[in-house]
């Protein structure tokens, strides 16, 4: 890509895809726990899902300024929690993307004010994990067969 487009390109492409991502992983009610496959495969790491979300949330909170916190498949097909700055996307880090949050300000503020740590925790009570879970047997079917 020239050089004198990236950053645009970057910037905007990358926000659409972020949101859209991003909401596509929301359901309100949403399902209390992820499918067994993609359960076993947290587990796989994180142990329990109270364990996984206290990670999740600590790196959510853990992004400086405007960005997104990721559960990502790594390059050595583990489960990862990652953090993007501005519209930065996992997509060109050779990660495979499963569930994201948006903790741009502009995210939470309206309800939350300046209380990441609250938007954090309602977020965790409306991801879609049936949609998660798909995304997860997407890369299995694609990567693993
Ligand atoms: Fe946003």
């Amino acid at each position: 890509m020239p050089a004198e487009f990236r950053t645009d390109i970057k910037n905007n492409a990358g926000g659409v895809y972020n949101h859209i991502f991003y909401f596509m992983n929301l359901r309100n009610p949403a399902p209390n726990t992820p499918p067994t496959p993609l359960l076993s495969f947290l587990e796989s790491k994180y142990k329990s899902m109270d364990a996984f979300e206290e990670a999740l949330t600590e790196v959510a909170l853990s992004v400086f300024g405007s960005g997104y916190a990721w559960l990502v498949i790594n390059a050595f097909g583990n489960p990862d929690i990652v953090t993007t700055a501005n519209q930065d996307t996992p997509l060109t880090m050779n990660m495979y993307p499963l569930l994201n949050v948006d903790v741009w300000e502009h995210a939470y503020y309206l309800k939350h004010y300046n209380k990441r740590a609250d938007y954090v925790k309602d977020w965790l009570q409306v991801i879609n994990w049936n949609r998660v879970n798909q995304n997860y047997l997407n890369y299995t079917k694609r990567y693993l067969l």
